[in-house]
C-alpha cells in the first residue's frame, strides 16, 4: 500500500475510532432469500460468472519453481496450473485427449504428464509428446491432441484463468482497475506456501462471502475470538465490482504521533481485498491469505471454500512452524466453527418462508454492494424498499 493511502487510511481510521463510526452505505438495502436457494438462479450464476470470465484461482508461490504444477477442481471443471521451464505460468484442462482420463493429481515438479491410462506423455506445455502404439494413431492430427489451454494470465502474484478454453485472452485491467496498483505493492510473489485447506460449508456461495463481507457481528459473534483484537469500526473503497475491507488492530493506537514519513500501517489491520465474483486476498498483520468460494456442482445450499495461505519466509524452523500455525488455526476456527456453523443455520431457515429479504444495514456497506453487483449482473430485479 503506497504511503500516501497509508497515511489517509491511518487518519481515517483513527477518526472512526476516536467517533465510534464506520463507513456507511447510502441507504439500507433488501437482498432477495430466493437468490440463495433458487436453481435457476444458480445455473445461471455458474454460466455468468463461472465459466468465461476471469477467476483468481491462486497466487504464484503455489507454483514458485519451475516444472512445478497443482491441479484445480473446484471451478466445477478439471484445471492443471503449471509453471514451465522458462517461469512461465499456463492452465490446461486437467483431460487426456486420447480417451478423457486425469493426467494429473495434487501438486509437485515434474517434466511431463504421463496420463495413468494408456501413458500418453505431455510436456509441460501441454503439447503431446509421445504416445504408444503412435502408428495406430493419425500423425497429422497430433498437434490437435494437446491439452486444452485455458486463457490464463500472472498479475501481481495471483494466477487468473478462464476455465473455458473457447475464450480468448484475459484482459485484467478492466476488472482490475486501480486496485491492481495496491495488490502488486504485497509482492505477493515473493511469499511461501505454507499450507491450503478446503472447507464445503452446507451454504450458498455467497452466504459464504457474506460472512467476510462485515464487522457488525464481531462483537457478538466472535466476542470471544478476534473481537479483542479488532475494533468495530471498519473502512470500505470501492474499485469497480472489486472493493477493499479494512478493519483496525487495537494496536493501531500506536501510530497516534508517527510521522507519515515513517508510518506503517500493515501490522495494525487486516486488509480485505475482494475480487469479483468470489476471491479474497487479505493482508493480515503479517502474512497474506487467498480465499477462493465457489458454488457447489450439487445444490444451491452448498459451497466450497478453499484457503491457502502464504508467509513471507520459508519456515525453516520448529519455532516458526507453531508460530504459523497457531495463526492458521485461528483463521480456520473462526471460519469453520463460528461464521459458516451460523451460516448453515441461515440457509435451513430459508426454507421456513420466514421473510422473503435479508435487511442489510448502512453499516454493512460491502453486503449491499456485492449483493447489488450480482444482481445487476444477473439481469434480476431489486427489492423495493
Ligand atoms: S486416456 Fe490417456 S492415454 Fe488413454
Ligand atoms: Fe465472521
Amino acid at each position: 500500500m503506497e504511503m500516501r493511502e497509508q497515511s489517509a487510511l491511518t487518519e481515517k481510521l483513527l477518526r472512526h475510532i476516536d467517533k465510534g463510526t464506520t463507513d456507511l452505505a447510502s441507504s439500507p438495502y433488501k437482498q432477495p432469500v430466493l437468490e440463495y436457494t433458487c436453481p435457476e438462479i444458480a445455473q445461471l450464476e455458474k454460466t455468468l460468472f463461472f465459466r468465461s470470465k476471469p477467476l483468481c484461482v491462486g497466487a504464484s508461490p503455489i507454483i514458485k519453481e519451475s516444472n512445478s504444477y497443482v491441479t484445480h477442481d473446484l471451478t466445477g471443471k478439471p484445471i492443471i496450473l503449471t509453471r514451465n521451464e522458462q517461469g512461465k505460468f499456463q492452465a490446461f484442462l486437467n483431460v487426456c485427449r486420447h480417451r478423457g482420463a486425469r493426467v494429473a493429481e495434487g501438486s509437485g515438479k515434474r517434466n511431463s504428464f504421463i496420463c495413468p491410462y494408456h501413458a500418453w506423455t505431455y510436456g509441460m506445455n501441454g503439447k503431446l509428446i509421445s504416445r504408444p502404439e503412435e502408428e495406430c494413431f493419425s500423425k497429422s492430427k497430433k498437434n490437435a491432441a494437446s491439452l486444452r489451454t485455458l486463457p490464463s494470465v500472472e498479475r501481481d502474484g495471483l494466477l487468473w484463468i478462464i476455465p473455458d478454453p473457447t475464450e480468448s485472452l484475459i484482459d485484467l485491467e478492466e476488472p482490475l482497475g486501480a486496485l491492481g496498483n495496491e495488490l502488486s505493492s504485497y509482492n505477493f510473489e515473493n511469499f511461501h506456501h505454507y499450507e491450503t485447506r478446503v472447507l464445503r460449508p452446507k451454504i450458498n456461495w455467497k452466504l459464504s462471502i457474506d460472512t467476510f463481507l462485515e464487522s457488525y457481528h464481531f462483537s457478538v459473534l466472535h466476542k470471544n475470538s478476534i473481537n479483542p483484537i479488532f475494533y468495530r469500526s471498519q473502512t470500505f473503497d470501492k474499485y469497480g465490482l472489486n472493493f477493499r475491507l479494512v478493519s483496525p488492530r487495537k494496536t493501531i493506537g500506536e501510530l497516534k504521533n508517527s510521522s507519515p514519513a515513517s508510518l506503517d500501517l500493515l501490522p495494525h489491520i487486516v486488509g480485505i481485498y475482494f475480487l469479483f465474483p468470489n476471491s479474497f486476498v487479505i493482508w493480515q498483520l503479517d502474512h497474506l491469505e487467498l480465499w477462493e468460494i465457489y458454488p457447489s456442482v450439487n445444490t444451491p445450499g452448498e459451497s466450497v471454500a478453499q484457503m491457502s495461505f502464504f508467509t513471507p519466509e520459508p519456515v525453516r524452523s520448529k519455532q516458526e512452524k507453531e508460530h504459523w500455525e497457531k495463526n492458521l488455526d485461528l483463521v480456520m476456527h473462526v471460519v469453520e466453527n463460528e461464521d459458516f456453523p451460523l451460516g448453515e443455520g441461515i440457509q435451513s431457515g430459508f426454507s421456513s418462508q420466514a421473510q422473503d429479504y435479508l435487511s442489510f444495514g448502512t453499516s454493512e456497506p460491502a453486503l449491499s454492494y456485492f449483493h447489488n453487483s450480482i444482481t445487476a449482473a444477473l439481469g434480476l430485479p431489486k427489492a423495493a424498499d
